[in-house]
């Protein structure tokens, strides 16, 4: 009942969202990874599904919940995450918010490596797909694309580059404490600005959730006046 469900501006259009860390192997036990809790990806697959969109989540390993209606497709290496998400095209809406590796172990043992022989005297790392980069550019980019970007320092400055580099249409970035994570990973709320052709917008610090739907709101806006 219209009342109750609410209007569905997006129905008829497919999305996918890219969420989470990647896991990239270096034995059958132990990974490279990062501290990404998924939430904000989570959240936005969400608000798309609410506002009717067709949405495909591609996660890497994170220990959530998926949202009620979304395709969940989980992944757990950046090559995984990189075919899950073009089988997931054509889309109209694609926005990666996942952590992905930047790198992985060049070589994988069969089996657990054990203390024997000592430590290992280094990993030998490979660099792993722009997921992003691959789909901006590839034939059938979907009509907006958003990438997200966490800085340690000069977020607007470094993210517009970022931007540019990545061919996207709005990079949402945020800064993230020193090395020790901070209140960012993990946490329910952030605080974003949103680099686009026009230039940038700074949010103040909102809920997660509340970032998510905002974020569709501003798509909603934008495809109806493309
Ligand atoms: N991204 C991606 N695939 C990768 C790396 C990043 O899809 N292999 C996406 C992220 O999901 C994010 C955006 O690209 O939307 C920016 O990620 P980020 O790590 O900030 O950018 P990088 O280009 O990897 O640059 P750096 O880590 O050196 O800052
Ligand atoms: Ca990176």
């Amino acid at each position: 009942e219209a009342l109750i469900s609410g209007p569905q501006p997006l129905k008829g259009m497919k999305a996918l969202v890219t969420a989470g860390p990647t896991h990239e192997p270096l034995d059958p036990v132990r990974f490279l990874g990062n501290r990404s809790s998924g939430k904000q990806g989570y959240a936005i697959a969400a608000a798309l599904t609410k506002a009717g969109a067709e949405t495909t989540l591609i996660s890497g390993p994170v220990s959530l919940d998926p949202p009620a209606g979304v395709n969940l497709v989980k992944v757990e290496t950046a090559r995984d995450m990189l075919a899950a998400t073009e089988t997931a095209l054509p889309a109209d809406i694609a926005v990666f918010t996942a952590a992905v590796a930047d790198w992985r172990p060049e070589d994988v043992a069969d089996s657990k490596i054990k203390k024997t022989s000592g430590a290992p005297a280094a990993i030998r790392l490979a660099t792993n797909p722009d997921i992003l980069a691959t789909v901006s550019h590839a034939g059938r980019r979907p009509r907006l694309v958003i990438g997200f970007a966490a800085e340690t320092n000069d977020v607007v400055a470094q993210a517009t580059q970022k931007r540019a580099k990545k061919d996207c249409d709005w990079i949402v970035a945020n800064e993230v404490g020193g090395a020790v994570a901070d209140g960012v990973f993990g946490a329910d709320r952030n605080q974003v600005h949103i680099i686009d052709a026009a230039g940038h917008e700074e949010w103040p610090e909102m809920d997660k959730n509340e970032i998510a739907s905002r974020l569709v709101a501003r798509i909603v806006k934008t495809l109806e006046h493309a």
